[in-house]
């Protein structure tokens, strides 16, 4: 079974024609409407559950689409109304849909979650996020960021603030695509420790962006920490935020994301969000044509 569950268990020529195929079927939708579909119809027949345990709206809303434009059809769910959210075991429930379904996209809490899904499901299993990484928005970044600036290897990326999932799949990723990653933030909010030994930690915001051909962060709090750590992490991260004097000392053409949503003002500001670094659109498009391609690799089509 071809399951899509993360940037470091997924085989780095597999990564390079998840990317090369994303940007080909972007081109070849130039200009179409976007619900029209693509020429080529690869999910044709096919039917695709996509779970959400938590909130989303660019995962939701590119997944529905990315199927539609290739032929297939879509039921969105939400675990509160699954009997899953209910006491039915997650094994059951991934035999039960690998009977009605193609392919299973799963938002979720726990990582658990997702590999008990991928190890009793019949069909693959794509990850759309977990507490602990979040693999098609990094695929999506990796594209935004070669269609701007060219091959990511051997460039310099910072991520400023959190530790958190999506920093996890750019670590993943760094080894994957043989990009350098380092990790500004402060030391209570430090990557895990698996991830430390692929990475630089530079606790200087200023100094860590020196030379970066890409400055990256994500919300100060994410939907799995409790919101009791709200004002707390505020705190701690203030001197992380991404603003006009940060990106003053990286690259000249620098690049600038964030995954959204975003709290604007606090982990980055409104001038850098809207400003000539950043391509956070762009990598909001890039998620429906990266897990395109990630969805016709899983199904091998
Ligand atoms: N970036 C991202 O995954 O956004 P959503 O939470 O809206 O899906
Ligand atoms: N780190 C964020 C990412 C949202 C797309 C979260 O998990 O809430």
């Amino acid at each position: 079974m071809t399951h899509f569950l993360d940037i470091h268990k997924t085989d780095k020529a597999a990564l390079r024609q998840i990317i090369d195929s994303a940007c080909g079927m972007k081109q070849a939708r130039n200009g179409l409407p976007k619900g029209a579909p693509d020429e080529d119809q690869p999910l044709a027949g096919h039917m695709v559950a996509l779970i959400f345990e938590k909130p989303s709206t660019r995962t939701r809303v590119s997944f529905d689409v990315g199927v539609r434009q290739m032929g297939g059809q879509t039921m969105v769910l939400s675990g509160t109304d699954m009997q899953l959210g209910h006491g039915e075991t997650i094994a059951d429930t991934a035999r039960v849909l690998s009977r009605y379904v193609d392919l299973i996209m799963m938002r979720t809490f726990e990582e658990d979650t997702l590999l008990e899904m991928a190890e009793y499901a019949d069909v693959p299993v794509i990850n759309g996020l977990t507490n602990r990484s979040h693999p098609c928005q990094i695929m999506a970044d990796v594209m935004t960021f070669e269609e701007h600036r060219g091959p990511i290897a051997g460039k310099k990326v910072v991520w400023s603030g959190d530790g958190n999932n999506v920093f996890a799949s750019f670590a993943h990723a760094a080894q994957q695509f043989g990009f350098d990653l380092t990790f500004t933030g402060p030391e209570t909010l430090d990557p895990e420790p698996a991830l430390r030994d692929a990475i630089t930690i530079e606790r200087d915001p200023q100094k860590a962006v020196e030379g970066a051909d890409l400055v990256v962060t994500d919300t100060w709090v994410s939907m799995h920490d409790p919101q009791s750590a709200r004002e707390r992490r505020h705190n701690q991260l203030r001197g992380y935020q991404v603003n006009a004097q940060l990106m003053s000392h990286a690259s000249d053409d620098a690049l600038f994301m964030h995954c959204l949503p975003a709290h604007r003002d606090d982990e980055a500001t409104s001038e850098v969000m809207d400003g000539p670094h950043s391509v956070i659109f762009d990598e909001a498009e890039n998620r429906l044509h990266a897990q395109k391609a990630i969805m016709r690799w899983c199904l091998g089509k």
